[in-house]
């Protein structure tokens, strides 16, 4: 960890300042075995719909648990969107810190960040300790990408339920999209899902340029797989099943380590999902083909009675009730199914399966909207691990900073998910696999 060797005064000095400056929504939003990525916001003290960002300085006090805190980042650049990227971390360790801007300490304001056992409220994190063995691979999933949408959230007319885009942000799909393919290329370009809700109207012209993005990313089936969301869902015409994969069918990827991912597509209609029994013979057959071979589920429902009856949206809203069964049983008679991803609520959510003891099922939050961003997943021989990244682009900062006034602005409260909802390790037996790229 870099340091300038400052200690921490104790006490914060306050800075003469205008007008009073909420230093607030502080998330500590991954955390990797060696670093840790804290964001927090200024914004005015105003109670209005959206309070409007302040700009001041950012500075990060952290030390390793016992240590004396540390000055390690203090830039007076004017920012109101403060994120500080720690790296050179120690694994399994844990750290103090103290987020700091115009001399006053942030605060977490989310109630996964106020619980007393998180780290923004206890102002300690712990970094992950990393599955056993090599890295085999990496895949990376992102989902709820919603490419044609205008407004964010549960479009109610004019109740503010939703959140419009300001005029510099009305393509923010395609931005957030954008931004995430970016960081993939320069993080060494994993295998990517996208896991439904990829058009928010399944239109040509929103099919076309969701098209035009992941082709800009490599080769269908090869560098990425798309699978179906409700609000890909045909209707007179099917432009999405023209373009990515036809209704209700199976699709199925296999990276270079030999890992298979199988894409499922779990839509019914405009909210709940179903699978249908044509669909359920082509996932038997494939997973009874090679049973063993690790693989990595997804679709876009979530497929476990936990997520169902946890979401705010109800069961109707998931995967049938039978479905969620019928497939976990599936999973759970192949002994490579590691873990199954989800998309559709646009929460971090690790969730409790209802069958065996195995199969990982999590559900993964949304790209288009806060809290904005992707997963990857690192594949090691003992295990794997997941962590979820927001994408470090000004833009994307802004956007959030709007975005998570949603639903009333109750929807950022449910979907940032824990610090272990967002990033975990799940060990798991792995060694089928080879080192990708490797013979
Ligand atoms: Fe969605
Ligand atoms: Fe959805």
């Amino acid at each position: 960890m870099s340091a300038d060797g400052d200690s921490w005064p104790g006490t914060v000095v306050s800075v003469p300042r205008r007008e009073p400056v909420n230093v607030c929504d502080l998330e500590v939003l991954t955390v990797t075995p060696t670093s840790a990525t804290i964001t927090w916001t200024t914004r005015s003290t105003w109670c209005g719909p959206v309070p409007y960002p302040l700009e001041t300085d950012t500075q990060l006090w952290c030390s390793a648990s016992g240590a004396p805190l540390r000055l390690v980042h203090d830039d007076p650049t004017p920012t109101a969107h403060h994120r500080v990227h720690l790296t050179g971390l120690e694994p399994g360790c844990s750290y103090r810190f103290r987020a700091v801007s115009a001399g006053v300490e942030a605060r977490p304001s989310l109630r996964p960040t106020r619980s007393p056992t998180a780290p923004e409220a206890r102002s300690q994190f712990t970094t992950l300790v990393p599955p056993p063995g090599r890295l085999l691979t990496t895949i990376a999933v992102t989902n709820d990408i919603h490419i044609g949408e205008h407004r964010q959230g549960i479009v109610l007319g004019p109740l503010p339920t939703s959140v419009a885009p300001t005029a510099q942000q009305c393509d923010y799909p395609q931005m957030m999209v954008g931004a995430t393919l970016q960081e993939l290329h320069a993080a060494g370009h994993p295998v990517l899902v996208v896991n439904g809700d990829i058009t928010y109207g399944n239109r040509p012209e929103e099919v076309a340029t969701a098209k035009q993005l992941l082709d800009s990313y490599g080769v269908a089936g090869t560098d990425w797989l798309a699978t179906r969301g409700n609000h890909d869902h045909p209707g007179r015409t099917d432009p999405f099943g023209e373009t990515f994969c036809p209704y209700q069918s199976l699709q199925s990827l296999q990276d270079s380590s030999g890992l298979r991912i199988l894409g499922i597509d779990s839509t019914k209609g405009s909210g709940g999902g179903w699978i249908r029994d044509d669909q359920y013979e082509q996932i038997r057959s494939v997973l009874l083909a090679d049973p063993d071979r690790p693989t990595l589920v997804t679709s876009h429902h979530p497929a476990t009675n936990h997520a169902a009856w946890s979401s705010p949206s109800g069961p109707g809203f998931m995967l049938r009730s039978r479905d969620r069964i019928r497939l976990q049983s599936l999973e759970h008679s192949a002994q490579g199914v590691f873990a199954h991803v989800t998309g559709h609520t646009h929460r971090m959510k690790v969730n409790r399966r209802d069958i065996g003891d195995r199969v990982h099922h999590w559900e993964n939050a949304a790209c288009a909207a806060y809290p904005g961003g992707y997963t990857l997943v690192q594949v090691h021989e003992g295990g794997f691990m997941v962590n979820f990244h927001r994408p470090d682009d000004d833009r994307v900062r802004e956007w959030m900073f709007r975005s998570r006034w949603q639903s009333l602005s109750v929807g950022a409260h449910i979907m940032l998910g824990s610090v272990h909802d967002r990033n975990h390790v799940v060990l798991a037996d792995m060694s089928g696999l080879h080192p990708a790229g490797s013979a």
